[in-house]
């Protein structure tokens, strides 16, 4: 009796703060379907959650526990990936293909459950199988618990804009065509801002995505990039945005007339509605950094619809104006941009770390084999991509997290270097024809249980220098600095920020440049890091850090849930 006193009046406490934070349990069923849809003058059948395009929109609090149990009804293997969270102590519901769980076959389901812990913003999911993504995705939107406020005055509306890339074909097979052939893709027919391509494009006119907003008011738009090959510039006839957060991490506000936002991506800004009360186009275009590389130039829209009130009609008919958006190639425009991001106040950055990694990332081409196809450049030759020249190959009988956790052998090798194995001018003109070929692999880099992590993602100019999107699933990241030209160490320690830098998820690594971020490895598991670009992860640029346990209670794997799918 004495011993349980003590007990019970703990365990009361506890439901009563349980009861205080308010948090909830939200519970979806996501229904992964194909459904009709009409777009550029025709009927398509797409792949869907839920019959929508986009996806339902997930909205939580901070502290709440998301469960969506993934019922497959498609005809491909399929997972769901929560882009941002940080998944802690829940590896095995964070959602890559065979990495931390095998694909949910036709038939099958799987539920994913996670809670969202000290993260507030915007994210988003998506399928992380094949191209499925093209059509799979959806915003998750992260507000502070109840009692808590945003940093900045409270919006009189909210609104998710999605971007995302549209093809006519099936987008599954215009990927596995590609790897057919060896060639590049067939770049895509439009891109779309909440599943609609907008005024620009044929038969598209009337579905065009609007938002309805008040003169003088504030409204809060979520920007994600879904699109699956581009970057993109944003910008908004005649209205200026205040970016307030990036990645669900809030940074100082700073206001701008152009966005740039890179696949895994998202941007949330403030936008006064300070204008004559009329119609103006909300746009987005590529951001091209490539050379001589296909891309998708076409322009998508939405409408900012004042109402106004007042006795006028504008309707339709009038022309919204249309804002300028920066030159395809507009390298100056995309720095300036990123250059703008910070925290709002001074983090705690450790000066030193304890693993210093220098990563190339960049594209390749293999040789033409006897037997294969080899349509990429000159005929005889198959585009690859890699990471300090190991192009990464997705295991196909175990995810790496399974394989790890019951110490399956010969599904992955811990030896990814920490190097590359030659160094050479990573940006100059013409790297020798010796180095474009890499070796494919499934290597992983094993990390001490809270080491701290810093990385030179250093971009290649072998094939084409290009901005890449590099995405590190379960955790957030600093960038400490970016750069042109060869990382270093020297010259450009100097360009540090310890005081305020930018924290995110996904960083776009400057074309013929390189960026250093950071990170704490404080959460175990199998983490996979790749270009978000999904032509690049399809070619093999990735890789993937192994988080061991550490000694503390909360601190080390746990079983995979009962559900979780096989790959046999
Ligand atoms: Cu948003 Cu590995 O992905």
């Amino acid at each position: 009796m004495a011993s349980s006193t003590p007990k019970l009046l703990f365990l009361l406490s506890c439901l009563v703060l349980a009861l205080l934070a308010n948090a909830e349990v939200h519970q979806h069923e996501f229904v992964v379907q194909e459904t009709p849809v009409e777009r550029l003058c025709n009927t398509h059948h797409i792949i869907t959650v839920n019959g929508q395009l986009p996806g339902p929109t997930l909205e939580v609090r901070e502290g709440d526990t998301l469960e969506v149990n993934v019922i497959n009804q498609a005809p491909y293997d399929v997972t769901i990936h929560w882009h941002g969270i940080r998944q802690l102590g829940t590896p095995w519901a964070d959602g890559p293909e065979f990495v931390t769980q095998c694909p949910i076959k036709p038939g099958g389901s799987y539920k994913y459950v996670f809670t969202i812990k000290g993260q507030e913003g915007t994210l988003w999911w998506h399928a992380h199988s094949s191209w499925l993504r093209a059509t799979v995705y959806g915003a998750l939107i992260i507000r502070p618990r109840e009692g808590k406020e945003y940093p900045f005055g409270k919006p009189h509306r909210e609104v998710p804009l999605i971007l995302g890339e549209w093809w006519n074909a099936n987008p599954v097979e215009v990927i596995r065509e590609a790897q057919r052939t060896g060639g590049a893709p067939n770049v895509s027919d439009a891109f779309t801002i909440n599943g609609q391509p907008g005024d620009f494009y044929n038969c598209s006119k009337k579905e065009t995505t609007a938002v309805p907003v008040k003169p003088g008011e504030t409204a809060l738009l979520r920007f994600i990039n879904a699109a699956l090959n581009h970057e993109l510039f944003v910008s908004i006839g005649q209205h200026k945005m205040t970016v307030v957060a990036v990645d669900a991490s809030y940074t100082k506000p700073f206001t701008t007339d152009v966005l740039m936002i890179a696949p895994g991506q998202t941007t949330d800004v403030l936008v006064t509605m300070d204008q004559p009360p009329t119609r103006y186009y909300v746009a987005a275009r590529a951001y091209i950094s490539s050379q001589g590389v296909p891309f998708d130039n076409t322009t998508t829209s939405a409408v900012l619809e004042y109402d106004c009130g007042c006795a006028t009609d504008f309707g339709p008919k009038i022309q919204p104006a249309f804002p300028a958006l920066p030159a395809f190639n507009d390298t100056a425009a995309a720095t300036a941009f990123a250059a703008g991001i910070k925290s709002p106040e001074t983090v705690k950055v450790h000066d030193h770390a304890d693993e210093y990694l220098f990563l190339t990332v960049g594209l390749g081409l293999f040789n033409c084999e006897p037997g294969q196809l080899c349509a990429g450049p000159n005929n005889n030759t198959r585009f690859t991509a890699s990471m300090n020249n190991v192009s990464f190959v997705f295991p196909k009988t175990d995810s790496l997290l399974h394989a790890h956790y019951y110490k399956v052998p010969g599904v992955f090798t811990t030896d990814f270097p920490a190097y590359p194995p030659v160094q050479f001018d990573y940006t100059a003109q013409n790297v020798s024809r010796a180095l474009w070929q890499p070796v494919p692999a499934t290597k992983l880099y094993p990390l001490r249980y809270g080491s701290v992590v810093r990385l030179v993602l250093q971009d290649t100019s072998i094939v084409t220098p290009e901005n890449h999107p590099i995405h590190l699933h379960g955790y957030d990241f600093f960038i400490l600095a970016e750069g042109f030209g060869n990382f270093d160490h020297k010259k450009d320690i100097e360009k540090f920020n310890l005081v305020d830098p930018p924290q995110r998820n996904t960083v776009a690594v400057p074309v013929n440049g390189w960026a250093v971020i950071q990170f704490v490895a404080d959460n175990p598991g199998v983490w996979l890091m790749h270009c978000h670009l999904d032509v690049h992860i399809t070619w093999g640029l990735a890789m993937a850090f192994l988080v061991h346990d550490g000694y503390g209670e909360l601190q080390s794997l746990a079983a995979p849930p009962v559900d979780l799918p096989m790959c046999k």
